[in-house]
């Protein structure tokens, strides 16, 4: 089992290239099965969860060879409609297989992703949106057995929530259906744009992506294309944060900083000057952290309750007191806890979490609990007196390309032993 092991009270300085987002990469290369011939992906982070989106395409049929960090799938061959249980357990977000599949071989089986780290994650939008399109999908056994009688039509589809996964879903399944689909109360993820993006690039014809209603026309085939992942806004956010709890400076590359509008004014905020210009931001922490008011996490353009944990992080040694309110995961604290252990005060009551600020963290023993909750972390490493040995890193590894590489870079001193 594999530990990080990280030395305190070091500083975050310098300049770094911000890795390609995951959660837009794994969409992408689902989507790629849509088209006959396949497509390349640049700038696809080299992450387990990105090799687990390969193994998928590998056992469906496809070919799918890593040249640098572009991933080269060849969907000519595509013939199996299942994805077996051990690889949707390796990675839950593979339910976003689920329409791509179903678009492009009209049948699809696969097992019902279980409880998360995140707490339960159920995906009944998901399925109550594929059957408005024609689906019918029987539940036995914990597999999600899904084919198509007739064909598949596009539905005007109200989304109860605008989930990330279910809107990404319907626009895979709707690209290839018969007539018009419209998601209202769609997720405006940047995600959802980058993978629009990609879809049109391929031959569909999707509007009104970035917004909450998505208007997709079906169309009766899709080629391939070369395509450019998105930077990832959270990676960038964590940079971010390791500046600010280390009372660095850094300079983010390759990055879009409107993505990051809801996230950047927490940093001003907690008394970090923070300057975007093009595809960069410069921050600068200098100063003592400060506690912010109430922070709620939102759907986008709200504030990402992926960045939660890694803001829970700084306001540890921010002054005063800070609250947080995690409104999209039932069980997204469970870092607390670890962050208690390095000497964090934080007082968790069913969704909100009150942080009082500290002067100092200390090196423990802990474990990360989920990915995001892991990188937090790491940022109280980075900031505590002390060594700190992270266990279960595969949670890590999930999201962050080479984490102890990419840091140390900055002034970190981070080993994997
Ligand atoms: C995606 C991201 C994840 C991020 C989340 C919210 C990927 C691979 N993952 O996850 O990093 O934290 O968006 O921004 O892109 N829900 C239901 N029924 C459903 C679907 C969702 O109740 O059918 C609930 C979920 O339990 C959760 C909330 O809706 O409480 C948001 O989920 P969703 O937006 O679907 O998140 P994911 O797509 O799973």
């Amino acid at each position: 089992m594999q530990r990080l092991v990280i030395e305190g009270d070091t500083k975050i300085s310098g300049e770094i290239k911000v890795q390609g987002a995951k959660n837009s990469a794994l969409p992408l290369l689902a989507a790629t099965i849509l088209g006959k011939t396949g497509s390349v992906l640049h700038n696809c982070p080299m992450l387990s969860d990105v090799f687990a989106a390969c193994r998928i395409l590998s056992y469906l049929g496809c070919k799918c060879v890593r040249e640098g960090d572009s991933v080269i799938v060849d969907t000519a061959n595509l013939t199996h409609f299942e994805v077996p249980d051990e690889l949707m357990r390796e990675m839950r977000s593979s339910i976003v297989f689920l329409g791509a599949i179903l678009g492009r071989l009209g049948r699809c089986r696969l097992s019902f992703p279980g409880g998360c780290e995140l707490g339960p994650r159920p995906i009944d939008m998901h399925i109550s949106s594929l059957k408005q399109m024609g689906v019918i999908i029987k539940e036995e056994h914990g597999f999600l057995d899904c084919s198509i009688p007739k064909e598949l039509k596009g539905a005007a589809i109200s989304l109860s929530f605008p989930s990330v996964g279910a809107t990404e879903n319907i626009m895979l399944a709707a690209v290839l259906a018969n007539g018009d689909t419209e998601i209202r109360n769609a997720a405006r993820e940047p995600e959802i744009m980058d993978l629009a993006d990609f879809l049109n690039a391929c031959g569909a014809k999707i509007s009104g992506q970035g917004g909450s209603t998505i208007y997709i026309t079906g169309v009766k085939e899709l080629g391939g294309c070369e395509y450019s992942v998105m930077p990832d806004r959270i990676v960038a956010a964590t940079y971010m944060g390791a500046a600010a709890i280390t009372n660095g400076e850094l300079s983010l590359q390759q990055i879009r900083p409107r993505d990051l509008d809801a996230v950047t004014p927490i940093f001003e905020e907690m008394g970090c000057s923070v300057y975007p210009y093009a595809d960069r931001i410069f921050i600068n922490a200098k100063r003592p952290l400060k506690a912010v008011k109430t922070i709620r996490t939102m759907p986008y353009p709200g504030f990402p309750t992926d960045v939660q944990a890694i803001i829970m992080a700084c306001l540890c040694k921010a002054r005063g007191t800070s609250v947080i309110v995690e409104n999209i995961f039932e069980n997204r604290f469970k870092h607390a806890g670890e962050l208690r252990r390095m000497g964090a005060d934080i007082k968790i009551e069913s969704k909100v979490a009150v942080i009082e600020g500290v002067p100092k963290l200390y090196g423990a023993q802990v474990q990360a609990t989920d990915l995001r909750g892991g990188a937090a972390l790491v940022l109280a490493a980075l900031s505590a007196e002390g060594v700190t040995s992270i266990s279960e890193i595969k949670h890590i590894d999930r999201g962050y390309e080479f984490i102890e590489n990419s840091f140390n870079k900055i002034g970190a001193k981070i080993k994997r032993v």
